[in-house]
């Protein structure tokens, strides 16, 4: 079977299965595991910040630093396609309290006229706006990636109205590697970041939360509300060490691969390459006489999986368990599939 529903579906390697088996622990919600320690160490300072928190999830850490940046009953400002509005169920209202806005859904190419022009002033009786969230790369906007100039923009209207930035960075990393930003480039932009160690990366589970000492001290009592708090979970932390360590730089691999599928399924119309920047790929197949649960279907059956998005919208995604052999595979099956549709 050659997975590519998506990059969440990497097992661990042979040597992260070693390093997390080696891995020293201690009681992390008594604050004494040092690998977790270290890991929080290391991704501070790799966005240039002062704190980092680990969480279980993307989600948990996106929706721990919403309620760092708004209080209940204000106001976020996000993109309709974001993640953390149309993917983690709610949880900015619910669990936050927190009133969300949109602007439309255009992936990564983000107007920011248009958002400067959403946020709202304090006062009754409109919902006073707090923070802004940009994804970064765009997961429903197939992997684009927030120019740099964009979010300095962002930052330059956050600074003037007085509220935060927020990035959801669960592959701010793939961002990295194929705009050549550094990573503390990004995180002097944002007031508050998330990273995950588990999409693209590798490891198994885990995301870090980013930002002052101040926010992140408050920001480990939320998660404990969250019920969030770990104990020996240096086993994980080693695992993402790990992956910053050996899985940042061959990212630029998934993305060689991901541009080649492109290539390969062009003719067939389903996809523009130049599109693709990083390791997502959608599949348009509004002309073809597949629609996208079909071809999923007729792949799996053929060995190879992907995701439906949309009834029209298939996607395939490129990651560490996903080889030149693995992806000639997927290439004969979804060119049979295509031509024969
Ligand atoms: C952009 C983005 N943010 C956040 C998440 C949430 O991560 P998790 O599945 O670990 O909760 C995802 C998951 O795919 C994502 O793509």
């Amino acid at each position: 079977m050659v997975d590519l529903r998506s990059d969440t579906v990497t097992r661990p390697t042979r040597a992260m299965r070693e390093a997390m088996a080696s891995a020293e622990v201690g009681d992390d919600v008594f604050g004494d595991d040092p690998t977790v320690q270290a890991l929080e160490a290391r991704v501070a300072q790799m966005f240039g910040h002062e704190a980092a928190l680990f969480a279980p999830s993307g989600s948990m850490a996106n929706q721990i630093a919403l309620q760092l940046v708004v209080t209940p009953g204000h106001e976020l400002l996000a993109g309709a396609d974001a993640h953390v509005v149309t993917y983690e169920l709610g949880a900015a209202a619910t669990i936050g309290g927190i009133s969300t806005r949109t602007w439309p859904a255009v992936g990564a190419d983000l107007d920011v006229d248009q958002i400067a022009a959403m946020i709202r002033p304090a006062g009754y009786p409109s919902v006073p706006t707090h923070a802004i969230a940009v994804e970064q790369t765009h997961n429903l906007g197939y992997g684009g990636v927030v120019p740099l100039a964009t979010i300095k923009g962002l930052r330059s209207v956050a600074d003037e109205a007085g509220v935060a930035l927020h990035c959801d960075g669960a592959r701010i990393w793939h961002a990295h590697v194929a705009d050549g930003v550094p990573l503390a480039a990004y995180g002097a932009l944002f007031d508050t970041l998330s990273v995950c160690l588990s999409k693209g990366l590798g490891a198994p589970v885990g995301s870090l939360i980013v930002g002052s000492a101040a926010r992140i001290a408050q920001a480990r009592l939320i998660r404990k509300r969250m019920g969030g708090g770990m104990r020996q979970v240096g086993i994980l932390a080693a695992a993402g060490l790990h992956a910053l360590d050996h899985h940042i730089e061959r990212l630029a691999d998934d993305h060689a691969r991901a541009r080649r599928l492109a290539e390969a399924l062009a003719p067939y119309g389903v996809v523009d390459p130049g599109r693709i920047r990083t390791n997502l790929v959608p599949l348009d197949l509004s002309k073809s006489a597949l629609d996208a649960p079909a071809l999923v279907a007729a792949a799996a059956e053929r060995g190879v999986r992907l995701v439906a998005m949309f009834p029209t919208v298939a996607r395939l995604v490129t990651h560490l368990d996903v080889d030149d052999e693995a992806l000639d595979r997927a290439i004969e099956v979804l060119s049979g599939l295509l031509r024969d549709a």
